[in-house]
Parts: structure tokens; C-alpha cells; sequence
């Protein structure tokens, strides 16, 4: 039989307090990793491991600020001390502002770079100076579907995930040559907290600015899906359980589309 099983293996995952980095540590747990819960908001992130213990699976809930190096790096030592090792990274915490290009401002653009881009460097760099002298381990990105599209609605959103994809090949290749594989993933589209905190959700933001309703607006949404379903947190991290599998120890470098067929590049 053919499964998956990380039992043994320990995951972090930022951003774990959110709906598709909560999905993937569900799928990792249950898949029988320790699960680091790492988020900005701690509560988040002790509400998500809390679930998991309760349901008999190993999760630690970790407040993490990804722009914050100091952070990074004692998180990274924990790790390192509790278990001797660190398998997996999925870097998945992100932000995002929904609103017209020429409403987007210097400030907005340099703090989704910082969260989006420039944290992911900073813990893709803490977690391979663990993996590299072992010759082992997977960082799978979350990337978007906006890292191949621009839009008018979200361009800081969209130029941070570009920069995420080609971060994420760029890792890759310095990775390789040490038997580490570092992937992407793109999501469709999820109905998540993502962008609450910075003015309003996509679907809300997009019925503010084009007076339709949100209920139109979401169905308009999914029939712009070819399998007519959004995604889930799980299904992005199914692939992410994939990834981080010896299954897949022969990609790396890619960005992977799990949108409904949304996208096909
Ligand atoms: N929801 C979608 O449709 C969609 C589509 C494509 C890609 N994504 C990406 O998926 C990832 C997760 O987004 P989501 O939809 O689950 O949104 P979410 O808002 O539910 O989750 C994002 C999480 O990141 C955390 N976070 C934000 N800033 C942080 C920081 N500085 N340090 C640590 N944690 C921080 C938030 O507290 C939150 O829990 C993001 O990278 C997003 O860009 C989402």
C-alpha cells in the first residue's frame, strides 16, 4: 500500500492560525507529524494546537511575528533542541490589501513585501541552515494564483507573490544541491481571514467597490471555477503533505496549482 506517513517528523508552519495554514496543519498532524502552530496571533495559534491535541495529535502553538528575525531564529533553536531537527517549513503567513491599484500606497506595498516576500527569505534562510548539514528536508512556499496574473484589485498582493515565485525557484536551485526540495503552491480561492486585518476581505472589499452584493459576487466567483467548488485549507495541504513525501522527492522548483482548474499555467 502506498500512503503517507510522518510519523517522527516535525513541521512548522507559519501562519497556522489562519484558514489554509490551520487546514495544513490539520493534514499534517493527522498524517502524524509534531506540528509547530506558528502564528502573529497567539491566540489563533493556541485555539488551532488545542484542536489537535484534543483530538490525540502533537501540536505546539508558537506566537511568531515572520518579520521578526530574532523570532525566527530562537523558534528555529526550540525546535532544534525539543526534537534535534527540523523536516519541514511551509511558509504560509501572508497578508494582503484588496483595493483599486491607484488607492495603494507606498506604506501598504514596502508591508506586504516585508510579510509576504522578505520573511519568507529570512525563514526559508534560518531553517536551512538546520537542513543543510543533515542533507535532508522540504519548504513549500504558499504562493497564490496571483503569482502568474496581475490584478488591478490586489497589485502589492500580486507582486509579492511574483517575487514569492521566483524566490521560491531561487531557493530551490541553492537548495537542491543538498537533497532539499523547495516547492510552491498556488490556492484559487479560499474564504479566509485573509486581508480582514488591512481593510476588508476580497469578496467584501469587491462589493464595496463594485456595489454588487457578496452573495453575488462569491457565486459569480465559483462558476469562474471549472470544478464550481472553492478549495479548502485541507486541500492545499494535501498537496503540501505530498510535497514534503518521498513520494515527491524528485520536484522541486515547481509551483503547483490547486484552484478547481482556475488556472492552468
Ligand atoms: N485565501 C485565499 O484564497 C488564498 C489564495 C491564494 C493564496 N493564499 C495565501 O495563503 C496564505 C494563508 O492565507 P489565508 O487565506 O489562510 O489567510 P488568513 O488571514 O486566514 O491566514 C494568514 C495568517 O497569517 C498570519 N500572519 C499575518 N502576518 C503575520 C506575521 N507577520 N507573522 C506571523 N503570522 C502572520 C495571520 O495572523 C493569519 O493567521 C497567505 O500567504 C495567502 O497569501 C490565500
Amino acid at each position: 500500500m502506498i500512503g503517507i506517513d510522518m510519523t517522527g517528523r516535525v513541521t512548522l508552519i507559519t501562519g497556522a492560525g489562519g484558514g489554509i495554514g490551520g487546514g495544513i496543519a490539520d493534514v499534517f498532524a493527522k498524517a502524524g507529524a509534531r506540528v509547530y502552530v506558528a502564528d502573529l496571533e497567539m491566540e489563533n495559534a493556541k485555539a488551532k494546537a488545542g484542536q489537535l491535541r484534543a483530538e490525540g495529535l502533537q501540536a505546539e502553538a508558537v506566537g511568531l511575528d515572520v518579520t521578526q528575525n530574532e523570532e525566527i531564529y530562537a523558534l528555529v533553536d526550540r525546535m532544534v533542541k525539543e526534537n534535534g531537527k527540523i523536516d519541514h517549513l511551509i511558509n504560509c503567513a501572508g497578508i494582503s490589501y484588496n483595493k483599486p491599484y491607484m488607492e495603494s500606497t507606498d506604506d501598504e506595498f514596502r508591508s506586504i513585501l516585508e510579510v509576504n516576500l522578505i520573511s519568507v527569505h529570512n525563514c526559508c534562510q534560518a531553517v536551512l541552515r538546520q537542513m543543510i548539514p543533515r542533507k535532508e528536508g522540504k519548504i513549500v512556499n504558499i504562493l497564490s494564483a496571483s503569482s502568474r496574473m496581475g490584478s488591478d484589485f490586489f497589485a502589492h498582493y500580486s507582486s509579492s507573490k511574483f517575487g514569492l515565485l521566483g524566490l521560491t525557484q531561487s531557493i530551490g536551485l541553492a537548495a537542491a544541491r543538498h537533497n532539499i526540495n523547495v516547492n510552491g503552491i498556488c490556492p484559487g480561492l479560499i474564504e479566509t481571514g485573509l486581508g480582514e486585518k488591512q481593510g476588508g476581505g476580497l469578496i467584501q472589499q469587491m462589493s464595496r467597490y463594485s456595489g454588487k452584493s457578496q452573495d453575488v459576487l462569491r457565486e459569480n466567483l465559483r462558476k469562474s471555477i471549472p470544478l464550481r467548488r472553492f478549495q479548502s485549507g485541507e486541500d492545499i495541504g494535501y498537496m503540501a503533505l505530498f510535497l514534503c513525501s518521498d513520494l515527491a522527492k524528485n520536484i522541486t522548483c515547481q509551483a503547483i496549482n490547486v484552484c478547481g482548474g482556475m488556472r492552468m499555467n
